[in-house]
């Protein structure tokens, strides 16, 4: 199993992910996409929209990040999107109190306790009120550096404020989105009537979301800044927990058409739903630090559309033309995170394997196992010897290939080593020119995963990856 700091040490070194403001000692919980991170991520977000929205009832929005700040107190969001938070008097640091006792619980089962850490979670389960997370840190003597000082447990909104325009005062308050979903929803009305949906229909974006997380953790699993890829489907009552069902299989299919394992993926059902919902499934993926929530699938019932429509005073409902019947439509989420499906496309693809190199020395392959649709740079080309009319060749296979596919150009250090370059970064293909090249007008072209290469006529180079890549 690969370790996190294997993932964060390859990330800075290749440019997936670098930490934001790194320059000046960083800023948490904020991370930048760097040159082959942001192909990974655009091939990603690409994936799921056209699975998504190439189709007949699935259409997009982009809507804006600053709304109307009623549109939060409509959610819920002003008042009850908070975390609990504790702070140790001692060592100044705070905590989500129910983050601090589920590390509690992986610490009881990591020493072998197992029946006191299955009791913690049953506990901790049952917990609806602060004092509760206060009496169990309490009770199981949980401490930070070794101080059980602990201030009493408060809410903590994660929304993040700003001003709208020049006064700065509560008439002009505004929050950052802390999900896409709500654009979604109070465009509802706009999209059904101006797209001519009819139910069951949905509607998708992928976008920025900022939570004022209390503590980030885990690189890209919990930050301040990130990504979500979220659809609303609207459905008829009554018909909502058998589409439930169906965007449940569809999402696995999806996550596992990214080459995601299934055994490093699962689905968990929430033993606590929230007021809104009659359904929830988490998809989780294994990563090295456990199982975590890479997307929620909820039935949250019509509870956010009577919701807008309470608040705003214009009626959202569906009328059936044909059954005469006006309702408010019940809603069936998938709710994505994009930076967390980066980070487990990139767990899933990080391989070490030893092999026989062409001296017939064994040695260690690093290599990144993307599918073809994600791997960040399709194919990258190389003159065996950077003399000889190879690299005129080369660059010209280059410059032609580049008009279709991300490729890369590479003259520097031995075949192999430029191999290895290749295979640590996850790109599929190798194209090779050599002093053949330049009589016959082939190339060699070597797989990534089997290491064959076979030759093949340099004007048979886009058809052959168009193929392998569309496939
Ligand atoms: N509209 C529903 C919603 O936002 P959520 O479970 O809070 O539901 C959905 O978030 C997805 O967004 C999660 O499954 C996760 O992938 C991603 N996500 C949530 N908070 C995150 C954070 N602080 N950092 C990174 N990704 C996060």
């Amino acid at each position: 199993m690969v370790k996190m700091d294997d993932i964060i040490s390859l990330s800075k070194r290749k440019g997936f992910v670098f930490q934001s403001s790194e320059i000046y000692t960083g800023l948490n919980g904020a991370w930048d996409y760097g040159p082959l991170g942001v192909e990974l991520l655009n091939n990603l977000k690409k994936k799921w929209w056209n699975q998504m929205t190439y189709r007949d009832n699935v259409v997009g929005i982009d809507s804006s990040i600053l709304m109307h700040p009623k549109v939060w107190d409509a959610s819920g969001h002003t008042k009850q999107f908070s975390d609990p938070m504790i702070d140790n008097k001692t060592t100044k640091k705070r905590f989500r109190a129910d983050v601090l006792l589920e590390d509690h619980i992986q610490k009881l089962y990591k020493k072998g306790k197992i029946q006191e850490s299955e009791l913690l979670t049953e506990k901790l389960a049952k917990v609806e009120s602060n004092d509760e997370y206060y009496n169990l840190i309490i009770e199981y003597g949980i401490k930070d550096e070794g101080s059980d000082e602990w201030t009493e447990v408060k809410n903590f909104n994660l929304m993040f404020k700003s001003y709208l325009g020049a006064t700065e005062d509560s008439s002009s308050v505004v929050y950052l989105r802390p999900e896409t979903a709500q654009g979604i929803f109070v465009n509802f009305k706009n999209v059904m009537e101006s797209a001519r949906q009819k139910i069951p229909f949905g509607i998708a974006q992928i976008g920025k979301a900022f939570r004022n997380e209390i503590n980030t953790k885990n690189f890209l699993f919990r930050t301040r800044e990130f990504e979500q890829m979220e659809m609303q489907y609207f459905v008829k009552p009554g018909e909502h927990l058998t589409e439930f069902d169906n965007w449940q299989t569809e999402r696995w299919d999806f996550w596992t058409s990214l080459g995601i394992k299934p055994e490093n993926l699962r689905l968990k059902n929430h033993d606590k739903l929230a007021h809104y919902a009659d359904r929830a499934v988490d998809v989780e993926f294994n990563f090295p630090f456990g199982w975590g929530e890479i997307e929620g699938i909820h039935s949250r019932t019509n509870f956010d559309l009577n919701a807008h429509q309470n608040e705003s005073g214009k009626k959202l409902e569906y009328v059936d033309t044909v059954n005469k019947d006006r309702f408010v439509p019940y809603v069936v989420e998938t709710s994505a995170g994009a930076s967390r499906g980066f980070m487990a496309v990139l767990c899933n693809a990080y391989d070490e394997e030893e092999i026989t190199n062409d001296k017939g020395k064994t040695e260690s392959r690093k290599v990144l196992r993307f599918t073809n649709e994600l791997a960040p740079v399709k194919a990258a080309i190389f003159p065996l010897v950077n003399k000889d009319g190879m690299p005129e060749f080369a660059t010209k296979i280059h410059k032609d290939l580049q008009r279709t596919f991300k490729t890369e150009y590479d003259t520097s250090g031995a075949i192999g080593r430029r191999y290895r370059r290749q295979d640590e970064v996850g790109t599929p293909y190798c194209i090779t020119v050599d002093g053949d090249s330049l009589n016959d007008n082939t190339v060699t072209i070597r797989n990534r995963d089997t290491m064959a290469q076979e030759r093949i006529s340099a004007d048979k180079l886009k058809i052959y990856l168009l193929d392998k890549i569309n496939s």
